[in-house]
């Protein structure tokens, strides 16, 4: 049984969407979930889905070892940012290489970096009139969304989608895919 922790901040759609898949396989379960927003969905999700919750102290994140060890302890075997948008500080990615991944809404370099998260990035691909767009998963480094492309999925954009609109086509790429590619990262 390999152990999964996930990371998130908003509200935790992706988050369920792993513990959903990995429910009962004997394959992977998540045994933790770390938020650094108290009024984050993923809260709920957590307590309904009996997973240990924990809410981040932004001092011990950035310059603590509290996470890293609390990762470690548990034999996390993947880490998984599921929405969370602050940067992984350089202990917990050397800690864990190459096992931590994240999901970003958009084609990757594209519309990437600091800021760039859920509507925002909606609105900048419209703004740039893209005719695509998509979603990445990728590795962890020590910069925003910028280690190695594990996978990326494209879905049209077209001249009526709003942020809201295309917003639905990218989650829809993100439930199927991220499921699939933890448990592929795990085998
Ligand atoms: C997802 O769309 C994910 O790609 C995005 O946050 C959303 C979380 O949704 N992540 C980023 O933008 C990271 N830069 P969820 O809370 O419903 O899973």
């Amino acid at each position: 049984m390999k152990n999964i922790a996930i990371f998130a901040s908003g509200t935790g759609s992706n988050a369920q969407k792993i513990i959903d898949h990995f429910r009962n396989t004997g394959l992977a379960r998540v045994t933790v979930i770390l938020s650094n927003k108290a009024e984050a969905g993923i809260f709920k999700i957590a307590e309904r889905e009996q997973i240990p919750a924990v809410l981040i102290d932004k001092e011990q994140f950035f310059r603590g070892d509290t996470y890293v060890k609390l990762l470690q302890d548990l034999d996390t075997d993947l880490v998984v940012l599921a929405g969370f948008l602050w940067k992984v500080p350089a202990n917990l990615v050397q800690a864990f290489p190459n096992r931590i991944i994240n999901i970003h809404p958009a084609l990757l370099p594209k519309f990437g970096g600091k800021g760039m998260y859920g509507h925002f990035v909606h609105e900048a691909v419209l703004a740039a009139g893209e005719t695509e767009s998509g979603i990445t998963i990728h590795y962890v480094n020590e910069k925003y969304d910028d280690g190695g492309v594990i996978l990326q999925e494209r879905c049209p954009v077209t001249a009526d989608d709003t942020p809201e609109t295309l917003a639905r086509k990218v989650q829809v790429l993100e439930h199927r895919w991220f499921p699939l590619i933890v448990e592929r990262l795990l085998k």
